[in-house]
């Protein structure tokens, strides 16, 4: 157990937590989500307020139609932030809808949605990325390779899980993976985590499977539909 990682960490988050706080709307739990060992997390991040249910895909799409109905959903990455979409974070993603990117078309909906109502966007957003057919076959993978740790359900409870220190990540908490891109993730899949129970997947299943994978953990951090 990386010890010498967590110890700072930690003293980090409770200085923070104070501050955040603050900031932190009252009716909105403030994150306290441990930064990348990848992508250090940015100031901003501190003070994003995750909600405490799952996004919804469903009512992120009806939002979207409403207040933007000439945006572009598919091709957002490339469109608003100008980069591929593995090298975004849904942070990226909150940031750029919440203060919009005037001068790409995309108009700021910070003053129009809630924060929660901001991240089922983002859900919906994000979901344009896991096709169905694709994510059906993403799900035999994991269910060979992934579920015995992780869990069915991505909770981090399956039935290899027990005693495990750390046990397995949740992927359901989307608060902990909102600054981690999909290449952060990718690279945990292919190179493992020292010191954790996770193995380094880069010998047994290709980079296709791998990307794959990164697309069907996402999915357990949002609903698919309205609820
Ligand atoms: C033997 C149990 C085990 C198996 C099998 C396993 N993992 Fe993990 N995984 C873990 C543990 C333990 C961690 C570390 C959690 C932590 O650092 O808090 C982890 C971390 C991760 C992370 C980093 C995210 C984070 O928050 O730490 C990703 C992504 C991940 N696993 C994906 C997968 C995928 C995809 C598969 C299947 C190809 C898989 N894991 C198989 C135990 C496992």
């Amino acid at each position: 157990m990386p010890t010498g990682a967590r110890a700072p960490r930690k003293a980090m988050l409770a200085a923070l937590s104070a501050a955040a706080a603050m900031l932190v709307a009252a009716c909105q739990a403030p994150v306290a989500v441990p930064g990348s060992a990848l992508t250090p997390a940015g100031e901003i991040g501190r003070y994003v307020e995750y909600p405490n249910s799952l996004p919804s895909a469903g009512r992120g799409e009806a939002l979207w139609r409403q207040v933007c109905p000439a945006c572009d959903a598919d091709g957002f990455s490339q469109t608003y932030l100008g980069k591929d979409r593995r090298a975004i974070s849904p942070l990226d993603v909150y940031l750029a809808v919440s203060d919009g990117v005037p001068d790409r078309g995309l108009p700021a909906l910070k003053d129009r949605l809630a924060p929660p109502e901001r991240w089922d966007v983002v859900a919906f957003l994000w979901s344009r990325n896991a096709s169905r057919e694709l994510m059906a076959q993403a799900e035999q993978a994991y269910l060979g390779s992934c579920s015995m740790c992780h869990g069915p359900l991505g909770m981090g409870d399956g039935s290899a899980a027990h005693g495990l220190e750390p046990p397995p990540a949740s992927f359901a908490l989307g608060g902990r993976y909102m600054w981690f891109t999909d290449t952060d993730l990718f690279q945990f899949i292919s190179q493992g985590k020292p010191g954790t129970a996770m193995p380094p997947w880069r010998h047994i299943l290709t980079a296709e499977e791998r990307w794959l994978l990164v697309d069907f953990i996402r999915t357990f951090a949002y609903s698919a539909g309205e609820e």
